[in-house]
């Protein structure tokens, strides 16, 4: 196994997403240095001196950053988090053109310093920009995913774990499709330890029921909606999502995420980006295609294609 030795994570971005990565980043080790940049100086060297400020509590990963493009030289992994954030009712593809616009804009100077980095798009709405920053830069779709569903599974485990007794780490289900409103979760294939959902019983943790899987669906769906009224953004949990999938590349772990890729010839989806089950290492992500649904599931996954096709047919020339 190839393990990134003197590894290096940029974050471009150093609003609440942005500074929770390099948080999280920073806290698990996920690489031996981290960089935050972003063109708001004073911010920016704020929140990497505040960072700066706890690594002897992080065992030895360090953390530079700042306002000149020339921190992100040489970097490993570049994770996206820079742009407009949804405002309270706001959908993410209603952030498109303007965070189109700010991908757009940044990816060639990126790709002069870091020329040989792994991007990851957490910006949203991240599966349309991530067509849009593959187009613009030509880089194979492997080495340009989006964050996708990776943080939306892990709400529905967590809802999952939590009604059915168990650890998070025990519920093994994925959310895939669109990160947004047309998300849905692989039901024919979730199981809790290796009992299938809707077989899953204990004392005092009754069989799941339809109506109960179809809720709980909603609200993961609908989740970053609650977060953002209450406290204005999400930043924890797509923080700890995003440096999960930055350990998986660095340590080339072939980590199987459900991140978002420009697809080709994908269950007859083409040069749209979304979440699938993906093998993520080294080499970046590439979608399992062998990975089988039911027909109701491919039909919701065409429908979160069409809607993501649309988005980002309206954001070309
Ligand atoms: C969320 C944002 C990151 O789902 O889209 O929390």
């Amino acid at each position: 196994m190839e393990i990134i030795e003197n590894s290096k994570l940029t974050v471009v971005g150093a609003g609440s997403v942005g500074s929770s990565v390099a948080y999280a980043a920073l806290i698990r080790g996920s690489a031996r240095h981290v960089a935050l940049y972003d063109i708001a100086t004073e911010k920016v060297e704020a929140e990497v001196l505040d960072l700066a400020h706890g690594t002897q509590f992080t065992g030895s990963s360090d953390i530079i950053g700042g306002s000149d493009i020339s921190v992100a030289a040489g970097s490993h992994v570049v994770v996206i988090t820079a742009g407009a954030k949804q405002k309270p009712g706001q959908t993410r593809i209603e952030l498109a053109e303007v965070n189109a616009g700010i991908i757009r804009s940044m990816m060639p100077d990126l790709l002069e310093v870091a020329p040989n980095a792994i991007y990851v798009i957490v910006t949203n709405p991240c599966d349309v920009l991530t067509v849009i920053a593959q187009e613009e830069t030509g880089l194979p779709p492997e080495r340009i995913f989006a964050s996708g569903t990776v943080l939306d599974t892990s709400r529905l485990r967590w809802k999952l774990a939590q009604r059915a007794g168990v650890s998070t780490a025990s519920v093994h289900a994925h959310i895939i499709g669109e990160h947004g409103d047309t998300e849905f979760p692989l039901w024919s294939r979730a199981t809790i330890g290796t009992v299938p959902i809707l077989e899953w019983e204990t004392p005092g943790h009754p069989r799941f029921t339809l109506d109960e899987l179809q809720e709980i669906a909603v609200d993961v769906r609908d989740a970053a909606y609650k977060v953002i009224l209450g406290k204005g953004a999400t930043n924890y949990a797509i923080g700890l999502s995003s440096a999960r999938i930055v350990e998986a590349i660095l340590s080339d772990e072939h980590a199987v995420m459900p991140v978002s890729t420009v697809l080709r010839d994908f269950h007859g989806l083409d040069g749209v980006a979304l979440s699938v089950p993906s093998i993520v290492s080294a080499k970046g992500a590439v979608p399992i295609r062998n990975t089988s649904f039911s027909e109701g599931e491919l039909a919701l996954l065409r429908q979160s294609a069409d809607a993501l096709t649309a988005a980002a047919a309206s954001l070309r020339p």
